[in-house]
């Protein structure tokens, strides 16, 4: 984490990276003396103020300057993990203004059918961390998959299995929750997988290799941060203390 009160910045720079308007707004809003700054009025919007340090207020709002935002989405089924897209809705379209000003991107991809935990930041050092393929960060994943999951996958996936690229997946761990007969007498089984790398489709490629199909996936850990359950589809909260202190971005009030 960045030491406190080592950096200054133009005053009127820091108000609009935290979505307070535009430099021209903000210019208007410090002559008409909205601005203070350490208890002080503040008309000149280019003075250098410690955002860490200085106590900043705008309208009578004291701000809480951050560098990095921390988003713990529960991705809903039908949007893209990707910062824009011309024809699809994107995980972005589901945050608030007040969020995106920081420009935060998805820490990696579920594909557009898949549902759960996704965060979202602008630490890019934390998404490197998180998605470096020698890191071996685990990802546990929850599907539905047609036909009778049995020993011998489980057997399989602990040895690694061979894509349709030819590539050989390294060794996971998959559990079989429960076996459910449908109504046309046909079986769907429901499982945990935990993986250790993040190939294009991994999971439903996976479960290709051994002849099977995946109908229904959704991730709920990534690392140490696990999907809060009580996280309603397509809603998002920021990482708690603790989350932070997990994935090693301890705060430092
Ligand atoms: N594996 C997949 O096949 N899809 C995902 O979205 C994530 C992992």
């Amino acid at each position: 984490m960045r030491a406190k009160g080592k950096t200054t910045q133009r005053l009127d720079k820091v108000l609009s990276n935290m979505g307070f308007g535009s430099r021209a707004e903000l210019k208007k809003k410090a002559k008409s003396g909205s601005i203070v700054v350490n208890g002080t009025v503040v008309k000149d919007p280019g003075k250098h103020v410690d955002p860490y340090t200085d106590s900043i207020e705008i309208d009578g709002e004291t701000i809480a300057y951050r560098e990095f935002v921390y988003l713990m989405l529960h991705k809903p089924p039908g949007v893209i993990s990707a910062t824009e897209d011309v024809r699809e809705r994107t995980v972005l379209d589901l945050l608030d203004e007040k969020y995106l000003v920081f420009e935060p991107f998805p820490v990696g991809r579920l594909d557009k059918d898949t549902e759960g935990l996704l965060l979202l930041t602008n630490d890019g050092k934390l998404a490197h961390e998180l998605l470096s393929p020698r890191k071996h960060v685990p990802k546990t994943y929850q599907a539905i998959v047609e036909g009778r999951v049995d020993e011998e996958d489980i057997r399989q996936f602990s040895r690694g299995v061979t894509l349709d690229d030819g590539y050989v997946t390294l060794p996971s761990e998959l559990v079989i929750d429960a076996l459910e007969e449908q109504g046309d007498g046909s079986i769907r089984s429901r499982i945990t997988l935990t993986i250790h790398e993040g190939k294009f489709h991994q999971v439903k490629r996976m479960f290709e290799a051994v002849g099977k199909k995946v109908i229904y996936l959704k991730r709920i850990s990534m690392g140490t941060l696990r999907l809060d359950e009580s996280l309603e589809i397509g809603s998002y909260r920021e990482l708690t203390k603790a989350e932070l202190a997990g994935i090693g971005r301890a705060t430092d009030e």
